[in-house]
Protein backbone atom coordinates (compact mmCIF):
# COMPACT_ATOMS: atom_id res chain seq x y z
CA UNK A 1 0.00 0.00 0.00
CA UNK A 2 0.71 3.66 -0.65
CA UNK A 3 2.71 5.63 2.50
CA UNK A 4 1.47 9.21 2.29
CA UNK A 5 4.22 11.27 3.51
CA UNK A 6 6.99 8.51 4.75
CA UNK A 7 9.75 10.78 3.04
CA UNK A 8 9.54 14.16 2.26
CA UNK A 9 11.06 14.68 -1.23
CA UNK A 10 13.91 17.18 -1.93
CA UNK A 11 16.03 18.70 0.68
CA UNK A 12 14.96 20.33 4.00
CA UNK A 13 15.13 23.56 4.18
CA UNK A 14 16.92 24.39 6.90
CA UNK A 15 16.71 28.08 7.58
CA UNK A 16 17.26 28.75 11.06
CA UNK A 17 20.20 31.21 11.65
CA UNK A 18 22.10 28.02 12.74
CA UNK A 19 23.19 25.24 12.42
CA UNK A 20 23.12 26.15 8.96
CA UNK A 21 22.68 24.09 5.65
CA UNK A 22 26.47 21.77 5.02
CA UNK A 23 27.26 22.11 1.42
CA UNK A 24 28.07 18.80 -0.71
CA UNK A 25 31.57 19.31 -0.56
CA UNK A 26 31.66 19.70 3.44
CA UNK A 27 29.87 16.27 3.99
CA UNK A 28 32.03 14.97 1.15
CA UNK A 29 35.20 15.80 3.05
CA UNK A 30 33.74 14.56 6.48
CA UNK A 31 32.85 11.23 4.91
CA UNK A 32 36.78 9.69 5.20
CA UNK A 33 38.44 7.41 7.13
CA UNK A 34 39.77 8.75 10.01
CA UNK A 35 43.75 9.14 10.88
CA UNK A 36 46.12 8.69 13.33
CA UNK A 37 45.68 11.95 15.38
CA UNK A 38 49.62 11.27 15.94
CA UNK A 39 50.60 10.71 12.45
CA UNK A 40 51.92 12.58 9.65
CA UNK A 41 49.14 13.16 7.56
CA UNK A 42 46.86 14.26 10.25
CA UNK A 43 50.04 16.92 11.14
CA UNK A 44 49.66 18.25 7.64
CA UNK A 45 46.19 18.76 7.91
CA UNK A 46 46.68 20.68 11.62
CA UNK A 47 48.98 23.07 10.44
CA UNK A 48 46.94 23.37 7.01
CA UNK A 49 43.97 24.44 8.93
CA UNK A 50 45.96 27.03 12.01
CA UNK A 51 47.37 28.47 8.58
CA UNK A 52 44.10 29.32 7.24
CA UNK A 53 42.15 30.01 10.11
CA UNK A 54 43.27 33.22 11.07
CA UNK A 55 42.37 34.52 7.49
CA UNK A 56 39.18 33.83 8.32
CA UNK A 57 38.69 35.87 11.86
CA UNK A 58 41.36 38.44 10.31
CA UNK A 59 44.19 37.97 12.60
CA UNK A 60 47.93 37.01 12.61
CA UNK A 61 47.14 35.86 16.53
CA UNK A 62 46.83 32.54 17.54
CA UNK A 63 42.91 30.66 17.07
CA UNK A 64 42.49 27.95 19.45
CA UNK A 65 40.01 25.61 18.15
CA UNK A 66 37.81 23.08 20.72
CA UNK A 67 35.95 20.25 20.02
CA UNK A 68 33.34 21.91 21.55
CA UNK A 69 29.51 23.71 20.84
CA UNK A 70 29.49 27.45 21.26
CA UNK A 71 29.27 27.49 24.43
CA UNK A 72 32.58 25.88 25.59
CA UNK A 73 34.33 28.16 23.88
CA UNK A 74 32.62 31.13 25.54
CA UNK A 75 33.40 29.59 28.75
CA UNK A 76 37.05 29.16 27.33
CA UNK A 77 37.11 33.23 26.89
CA UNK A 78 36.02 33.28 30.48
CA UNK A 79 38.36 30.95 32.36
CA UNK A 80 41.43 31.93 30.68
CA UNK A 81 41.54 35.74 30.69
CA UNK A 82 39.57 35.95 34.64
CA UNK A 83 39.79 35.09 37.83
CA UNK A 84 36.81 34.42 40.38
CA UNK A 85 34.99 37.50 41.51
CA UNK A 86 36.43 39.53 38.68
CA UNK A 87 33.51 42.19 37.16
CA UNK A 88 32.89 41.83 33.62
CA UNK A 89 30.55 44.66 32.05
CA UNK A 90 28.03 42.34 29.66
CA UNK A 91 25.73 43.90 27.22
CA UNK A 92 22.41 42.84 27.41
CA UNK A 93 21.50 42.34 23.40
CA UNK A 94 19.17 39.08 23.32
CA UNK A 95 18.56 35.66 24.84
CA UNK A 96 22.26 34.63 23.85
CA UNK A 97 23.98 37.93 25.58
CA UNK A 98 21.96 36.92 28.64
CA UNK A 99 23.00 33.45 28.85
CA UNK A 100 26.76 34.23 28.12
CA UNK A 101 25.68 36.58 31.42
CA UNK A 102 24.46 33.22 33.16
CA UNK A 103 27.41 31.35 32.54
CA UNK A 104 29.71 34.16 34.09
CA UNK A 105 27.80 33.67 36.86
CA UNK A 106 28.63 30.38 37.66
CA UNK A 107 31.68 30.65 36.94
CA UNK A 108 31.72 32.77 40.29
CA UNK A 109 32.59 36.26 37.90
CA UNK A 110 30.01 39.32 38.98
CA UNK A 111 28.69 40.31 35.39
CA UNK A 112 27.21 44.00 35.44
CA UNK A 113 24.55 43.82 32.46
CA UNK A 114 23.51 46.95 30.78
CA UNK A 115 20.03 46.33 30.44
CA UNK A 116 18.81 47.00 26.59
CA UNK A 117 15.45 46.14 24.39
CA UNK A 118 16.26 43.10 22.94
CA UNK A 119 16.03 45.44 19.53
CA UNK A 120 19.13 47.57 19.45
CA UNK A 121 23.01 46.35 19.65
CA UNK A 122 25.38 47.44 21.91
CA UNK A 123 25.23 50.80 23.06
CA UNK A 124 29.58 52.31 22.51
CA UNK A 125 28.73 55.57 24.67
CA UNK A 126 27.16 53.57 27.61
CA UNK A 127 30.09 51.39 27.82
CA UNK A 128 32.30 54.12 27.72
CA UNK A 129 30.26 55.91 30.20
CA UNK A 130 30.23 53.06 32.91
CA UNK A 131 33.75 52.55 32.24
CA UNK A 132 34.52 56.11 33.20
CA UNK A 133 32.62 55.39 36.21
CA UNK A 134 34.94 52.54 37.09
CA UNK A 135 38.59 54.88 38.30
CA UNK A 136 39.28 51.71 40.21
CA UNK A 137 39.65 49.22 37.18
CA UNK A 138 36.92 46.39 38.63
CA UNK A 139 36.41 45.95 35.34
CA UNK A 140 38.75 43.19 34.02
CA UNK A 141 36.17 42.27 30.88
CA UNK A 142 34.10 43.69 28.46
CA UNK A 143 31.60 41.58 26.69
CA UNK A 144 29.61 42.25 23.89
CA UNK A 145 27.62 39.66 21.04
CA UNK A 146 28.78 40.67 17.68
CA UNK A 147 24.99 39.22 16.00
CA UNK A 148 23.01 38.69 18.33
CA UNK A 149 20.98 35.73 16.93
CA UNK A 150 17.63 35.79 18.55
CA UNK A 151 17.40 39.47 17.36
CA UNK A 152 19.15 39.62 14.26
CA UNK A 153 21.08 43.15 15.74
CA UNK A 154 24.42 43.29 14.86
CA UNK A 155 26.59 45.66 17.39
CA UNK A 156 29.84 47.99 16.10
CA UNK A 157 32.62 46.49 17.60
CA UNK A 158 34.85 49.01 16.19
CA UNK A 159 32.86 51.46 18.03
CA UNK A 160 33.01 49.25 21.12
CA UNK A 161 36.88 49.27 21.24
CA UNK A 162 36.82 53.25 20.36
CA UNK A 163 34.42 53.42 23.81
CA UNK A 164 37.13 51.40 26.27
CA UNK A 165 39.65 52.89 24.17
CA UNK A 166 38.32 56.98 24.74
CA UNK A 167 38.15 56.06 29.25
CA UNK A 168 41.35 54.96 28.49
CA UNK A 169 40.20 51.85 30.21
CA UNK A 170 42.79 48.47 30.28
CA UNK A 171 39.55 45.92 30.46
CA UNK A 172 39.70 43.01 27.58
CA UNK A 173 37.16 42.85 24.81
CA UNK A 174 35.80 39.71 24.74
CA UNK A 175 33.79 39.20 21.64
CA UNK A 176 30.75 36.50 20.90
CA UNK A 177 30.45 36.14 16.94
CA UNK A 178 29.88 32.55 16.68
CA UNK A 179 26.66 33.76 14.26
CA UNK A 180 28.70 36.28 12.54
CA UNK A 181 32.45 34.64 11.77
CA UNK A 182 32.23 34.13 8.03
CA UNK A 183 29.36 36.07 7.20
CA UNK A 184 29.43 39.12 8.12
CA UNK A 185 33.07 41.64 7.95
CA UNK A 186 34.94 41.17 11.37
CA UNK A 187 38.39 41.71 12.28
CA UNK A 188 39.84 40.75 15.30
CA UNK A 189 43.18 42.34 14.99
CA UNK A 190 41.71 46.09 13.47
CA UNK A 191 39.49 45.94 15.76
CA UNK A 192 41.69 45.42 18.80
CA UNK A 193 39.80 42.32 20.00
CA UNK A 194 41.05 40.57 22.95
CA UNK A 195 39.27 37.32 22.59
CA UNK A 196 36.96 36.50 19.66
CA UNK A 197 34.40 33.35 20.02
CA UNK A 198 32.92 31.47 17.63
CA UNK A 199 31.43 28.30 16.42
CA UNK A 200 31.58 25.84 13.47
CA UNK A 201 28.13 25.40 12.51
CA UNK A 202 26.96 28.78 11.32
CA UNK A 203 29.20 30.98 8.76
CA UNK A 204 31.66 28.52 8.44
CA UNK A 205 28.90 25.85 7.25
CA UNK A 206 30.16 22.98 9.08
CA UNK A 207 27.78 20.98 11.53
CA UNK A 208 28.08 22.10 15.35
CA UNK A 209 30.69 20.43 17.46
CA UNK A 210 33.88 22.83 16.90
CA UNK A 211 34.47 26.63 18.69
CA UNK A 212 36.47 28.92 18.82
CA UNK A 213 39.19 31.18 20.84
CA UNK A 214 40.85 34.08 18.77
CA UNK A 215 43.45 35.20 20.77
CA UNK A 216 45.08 38.60 21.60
CA UNK A 217 48.50 39.09 23.22
CA UNK A 218 47.10 40.45 25.58
CA UNK A 219 44.39 37.98 26.36
CA UNK A 220 47.51 35.66 26.42
CA UNK A 221 49.21 37.60 28.64
CA UNK A 222 46.26 38.14 31.23
CA UNK A 223 45.94 34.11 30.95
CA UNK A 224 49.29 33.75 32.67
CA UNK A 225 47.54 36.26 35.57
CA UNK A 226 43.94 34.66 35.47
CA UNK A 227 43.23 32.24 38.63
CA UNK A 228 39.98 30.72 37.08
CA UNK A 229 40.37 27.09 37.39
CA UNK A 230 40.84 25.32 33.73
CA UNK A 231 42.21 22.09 32.51
CA UNK A 232 40.32 20.98 29.17
CA UNK A 233 39.92 24.84 28.05
CA UNK A 234 43.57 26.12 28.33
CA UNK A 235 44.90 27.71 25.80
CA UNK A 236 48.69 27.40 26.71
CA UNK A 237 48.74 23.44 26.14
CA UNK A 238 46.93 23.55 22.67
CA UNK A 239 48.60 26.73 21.14
CA UNK A 240 51.98 25.19 22.37
CA UNK A 241 51.05 21.56 20.44
CA UNK A 242 49.04 23.40 17.39
CA UNK A 243 53.16 24.79 16.44
CA UNK A 244 53.41 20.86 15.26
CA UNK A 245 50.04 20.78 14.10
CA UNK A 246 48.40 18.77 16.74
CA UNK A 247 46.24 18.76 20.04
CA UNK A 248 47.05 18.01 23.55
CA UNK A 249 43.61 15.49 23.15
CA UNK A 250 42.50 13.57 20.47
CA UNK A 251 40.86 16.07 18.39
CA UNK A 252 37.29 16.18 16.62
CA UNK A 253 38.92 14.49 13.05
CA UNK A 254 36.74 14.58 10.92
CA UNK A 255 35.17 17.84 11.72
CA UNK A 256 38.61 18.69 10.60
CA UNK A 257 38.25 17.58 7.18
CA UNK A 258 35.35 19.75 6.94
CA UNK A 259 36.97 22.86 8.76
CA UNK A 260 39.71 22.57 6.26
CA UNK A 261 37.53 22.32 2.90
CA UNK A 262 35.31 25.38 4.72
CA UNK A 263 38.50 27.26 4.81
CA UNK A 264 38.72 26.61 1.52
CA UNK A 265 35.39 27.18 0.63
CA UNK A 266 35.63 30.81 1.66
CA UNK A 267 39.16 31.79 1.05
CA UNK A 268 38.20 30.61 -2.76
CA UNK A 269 35.35 33.02 -2.61
CA UNK A 270 36.79 35.34 -1.07
CA UNK A 271 36.27 36.83 2.30
CA UNK A 272 35.19 40.58 0.90
CA UNK A 273 32.40 38.53 -0.97
CA UNK A 274 31.26 35.90 1.30
CA UNK A 275 30.15 39.58 3.25
CA UNK A 276 28.68 41.18 0.47
CA UNK A 277 26.43 37.79 -1.03
CA UNK A 278 25.43 37.80 2.76
CA UNK A 279 24.59 41.57 3.07
CA UNK A 280 22.72 41.42 -0.47
CA UNK A 281 20.66 38.61 0.66
CA UNK A 282 19.73 39.99 3.83
CA UNK A 283 18.74 43.51 2.35
CA UNK A 284 16.29 41.29 -0.38
CA UNK A 285 14.75 39.63 2.94
CA UNK A 286 14.12 43.06 4.27
CA UNK A 287 12.81 44.60 1.45
CA UNK A 288 10.09 40.84 1.37
CA UNK A 289 9.56 41.64 4.84
CA UNK A 290 8.61 45.48 3.94
CA UNK A 291 6.17 44.30 0.73
CA UNK A 292 4.79 41.81 3.06
CA UNK A 293 3.97 44.92 5.65
CA UNK A 294 5.86 43.27 8.52
CA UNK A 295 7.93 44.61 11.20
CA UNK A 296 11.57 43.96 11.38
CA UNK A 297 12.39 43.35 15.03
CA UNK A 298 15.73 45.52 15.03
CA UNK A 299 14.73 49.34 14.95
CA UNK A 300 18.09 50.85 13.70
CA UNK A 301 18.88 50.10 9.62
CA UNK A 302 22.82 50.08 10.72
CA UNK A 303 22.56 47.13 12.92
CA UNK A 304 20.38 45.13 10.61
CA UNK A 305 21.90 42.04 10.63
CA UNK A 306 23.10 40.16 7.24
CA UNK A 307 22.84 36.82 8.55
CA UNK A 308 19.14 36.44 9.86
CA UNK A 309 16.24 38.64 10.19
CA UNK A 310 13.91 38.42 13.00
CA UNK A 311 9.78 39.45 11.77
CA UNK A 312 7.87 40.56 14.47
CA UNK A 313 4.13 38.74 14.13
CA UNK A 314 0.74 41.01 13.83
CA UNK A 315 -1.66 41.44 15.14
CA UNK A 316 -5.28 39.60 14.12
CA UNK A 317 -8.68 41.46 13.87
CA UNK A 318 -9.36 39.80 17.51
CA UNK A 319 -6.93 42.31 18.76
CA UNK A 320 -4.18 39.43 19.47
CA UNK A 321 -0.79 39.28 18.27
CA UNK A 322 -0.25 35.92 15.73
CA UNK A 323 1.51 33.14 17.15
CA UNK A 324 5.32 32.79 15.28
CA UNK A 325 5.45 29.18 16.19
CA UNK A 326 1.92 27.98 14.88
CA UNK A 327 3.01 29.71 11.56
CA UNK A 328 6.63 28.12 11.76
CA UNK A 329 5.10 24.68 12.41
CA UNK A 330 2.26 25.20 9.66
CA UNK A 331 5.54 26.03 6.97
CA UNK A 332 7.32 22.98 8.58
CA UNK A 333 4.43 20.55 7.50
CA UNK A 334 3.62 21.83 4.26
CA UNK A 335 6.76 22.72 2.69
CA UNK A 336 9.62 21.00 5.03
CA UNK A 337 11.17 24.52 5.53
CA UNK A 338 12.21 25.34 9.44
CA UNK A 339 12.56 28.22 10.75
CA UNK A 340 13.70 30.08 13.67
CA UNK A 341 11.90 30.44 16.75
CA UNK A 342 11.37 33.74 18.97
CA UNK A 343 13.55 32.76 21.95
CA UNK A 344 12.78 33.28 25.70
CA UNK A 345 10.92 36.82 26.26
CA UNK A 346 10.62 36.68 22.18
CA UNK A 347 8.63 33.53 22.04
CA UNK A 348 5.65 32.96 20.00
CA UNK A 349 6.29 37.07 18.86
CA UNK A 350 9.10 36.45 16.02
CA UNK A 351 10.26 33.95 13.73
CA UNK A 352 13.53 34.31 12.24
CA UNK A 353 14.36 33.91 8.78
CA UNK A 354 18.24 32.44 8.50
CA UNK A 355 20.13 33.43 4.95
CA UNK A 356 23.73 32.51 6.21
CA UNK A 357 26.07 30.30 4.90
CA UNK A 358 26.21 28.27 1.89
CA UNK A 359 23.17 30.46 0.36
CA UNK A 360 22.58 31.56 -3.15
CA UNK A 361 19.25 33.63 -4.78
CA UNK A 362 17.17 30.80 -5.41
CA UNK A 363 17.99 29.18 -1.90
CA UNK A 364 16.44 32.53 -0.57
CA UNK A 365 13.60 33.02 -3.30
CA UNK A 366 12.53 29.53 -1.53
CA UNK A 367 12.49 30.68 1.59
CA UNK A 368 11.04 33.92 1.02
CA UNK A 369 8.44 31.87 -0.98
CA UNK A 370 7.79 29.33 1.94
CA UNK A 371 7.03 31.70 4.37
CA UNK A 372 4.33 33.70 1.95
CA UNK A 373 2.85 30.76 1.22
CA UNK A 374 3.01 30.28 5.16
CA UNK A 375 1.64 33.73 6.22
CA UNK A 376 -1.69 32.95 3.17
CA UNK A 377 -2.32 29.75 4.93
CA UNK A 378 -1.97 30.54 8.50
CA UNK A 379 -4.23 33.83 7.61
CA UNK A 380 -1.76 35.88 9.05
CA UNK A 381 -2.64 39.60 7.96
CA UNK A 382 0.34 40.50 5.23
CA UNK A 383 0.53 42.03 1.45
CA UNK A 384 1.08 39.72 -1.06
CA UNK A 385 4.40 40.63 -3.11
CA UNK A 386 6.91 40.42 -0.64
CA UNK A 387 8.47 37.58 -2.89
CA UNK A 388 8.45 39.80 -6.06
CA UNK A 389 10.01 42.55 -3.77
CA UNK A 390 12.94 39.98 -3.04
CA UNK A 391 13.30 38.78 -6.73
CA UNK A 392 13.11 42.91 -8.27
CA UNK A 393 15.97 43.56 -5.80
CA UNK A 394 17.98 40.42 -6.46
CA UNK A 395 17.72 41.32 -9.64
CA UNK A 396 19.04 44.93 -9.24
CA UNK A 397 22.29 43.94 -7.02
CA UNK A 398 23.93 41.03 -9.29
CA UNK A 399 27.44 41.48 -8.75
CA UNK A 400 28.94 43.35 -11.82
CA UNK A 401 31.24 40.20 -12.42
CA UNK A 402 28.19 38.11 -12.46
CA UNK A 403 26.50 40.46 -15.45
CA UNK A 404 29.88 40.44 -17.14
CA UNK A 405 30.55 36.71 -17.90
CA UNK A 406 26.94 35.88 -19.11
CA UNK A 407 27.01 39.18 -21.19
C1 LIG B 1 25.36 34.37 19.29
C2 LIG B 1 25.40 33.01 19.91
N1 LIG B 1 26.15 32.82 21.00
C3 LIG B 1 26.23 31.62 21.59
C4 LIG B 1 25.54 30.53 21.13
C5 LIG B 1 25.65 29.21 21.83
O1 LIG B 1 26.36 28.32 21.02
P1 LIG B 1 26.13 26.76 21.07
O2 LIG B 1 24.67 26.51 20.99
O3 LIG B 1 26.90 26.24 19.87
O4 LIG B 1 26.72 26.26 22.34
C6 LIG B 1 24.76 30.67 19.99
C7 LIG B 1 23.98 29.55 19.46
O5 LIG B 1 23.20 29.67 18.56
C8 LIG B 1 24.69 31.95 19.37
O6 LIG B 1 23.93 32.14 18.28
Amino acid sequence: MLKLNSHPSGRHFLQIPGPSNVPDRILRAMDYPTIDHRGPEFQQLGKKILGQIGQVFQTTQPVVIYPASGTGAWEAALVNTLSPGDTVLMYETGHFATLWKKLAERLALKPEFIGDDWRSGADPARIEARLLEDKAHQIKAVCVVHNETSTGVTSDIAAVRRAIDKAGHPALLLVDTISSLGSLDYRHDDWGVDVTVAGSQKGLMLPPGLSFNAVSQKALAASRQARLPRAFWAWDEIIESNKNGFWPYTPATNLLYGLSEACDMLLEEGMQNVFARHQRHAEATRQCVRAWGLEILCQNPAEYSGVLTAVVMPYGANGERHNADALRKLILTNFNMSLGQGLSKLSGWVFRIGHLGDFNDLTLMGTLAGVEMGLALAGVPHQAGGVAAAMRSLQESLPAAALQQAA
